[in-house]
């Protein structure tokens, strides 16, 4: 279990699903079950656009926080269909979801667009949620950790220490994401712990690696997560397919609540 006293994080990441009334109703029922609770993890929204409005009215003054599933990096401009992060800041977003896999693979987004994003982002004060992930071919031939670690390191160019105190990472294996297949828990954890390493290694800092959160994404469930939460380098979730579901999706919060609770145990025993 994390000994490290970061923080817990559980973040719903809800893709292109919803209406706005679907997305106010799941919202709802969330904040009501997080109301009051003590030990809460980080409760993190993410909805499509659309709903961002309707969301964030439905959070406001509750603990679960609001994120955007992907942005532009620029601030404005002729860019037919893209939402700037003024935009999101102008909304009462905390959260941006940046590289996820399904952006990778249908929407031709870079190791280097996810640079310019994750810039953008911290210069806006957004709490970034950086994935990266190797494919099942890449991991078949024996690439994840070249594939993760170069991920990583190409995200990070060019930013400053200072700059990461916000910054979340999630390894989401492509191969586990939407597919039932989940990555052993023990494999997800040595992974987080090599996304440590290779900022260790970025910024010859220890220290930093071990205060950024590292979430796991790839097929998450109440049935999966407890195993996930037990091990030392995973900090949370990112969930897809189980967030869409309320009473799923607050089982894996008192999961992350679970946790929080026994490491509060832990440290006064
Ligand atoms: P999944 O998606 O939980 O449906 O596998 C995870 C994600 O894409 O973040």
């Amino acid at each position: 279990m994390n000994e490290q006293k970061r923080p817990v994080i559980i973040a719903g990441n809800w893709k292109m699903n919803k209406t706005r009334a679907e997305a106010e109703a799941l919202a709802k029922a969330i904040c009501q079950a997080a109301e009051g609770q003590r030990d809460l993890p980080a409760v993190v929204l993410a909805p499509p656009f659309t709903s961002l409005p309707a969301v964030v009215s439905v959070c406001s003054g509750s603990q679960v926080k609001v994120g955007a599933q992907n942005m532009d990096h620029r601030d404005a401009g002729a860019y037919t269909g893209e939402v700037a992060p003024p935009m999101l800041v102008d909304l009462g977003i905390s959260y941006v979801i940046i590289g996820h896999s399904e952006r990778r693979q249908y929407f031709g987004e870079s190791n280097a667009t996810v640079n310019l994003k994750l810039k953008a982002a911290l210069q806006h004060h957004l709490i970034p949620i950086v994935c990266v992930g190797e494919t099942l071919d890449e991991r078949e031939n024996g690439l994840t950790d070249a594939v993760v670690s170069r991920q990583t390191a190409a995200a990070l160019a060019d930013l400053e220490r200072s700059q990461l105190d916000t910054l979340i990472i999630a390894y989401e294996p492509v191969w586990a994401i939407g597919t039932g297949k989940v990555c052993e828990a023990f494999e997800a954890n040595r992974v987080c712990k090599l996304i440590r390493v290779t900022i260790a290694n970025l910024y010859k800092d220890k220290e930093l690696a071990q205060s950024v959160p590292v979430l796991y994404g790839g097929s998450v469930k109440a049935s999966n997560i407890d195993e996930q939460l037990a091990c030392s380098d995973i900090d949370g979730s990112l969930v897809g397919g189980a967030s869409l579901n309320a009473n799923e999706f607050i089982s894996l919060i008192k999961s992350g609540q679970k946790r929080i609770s026994l490491q509060a145990a832990e440290s006064c025993s």
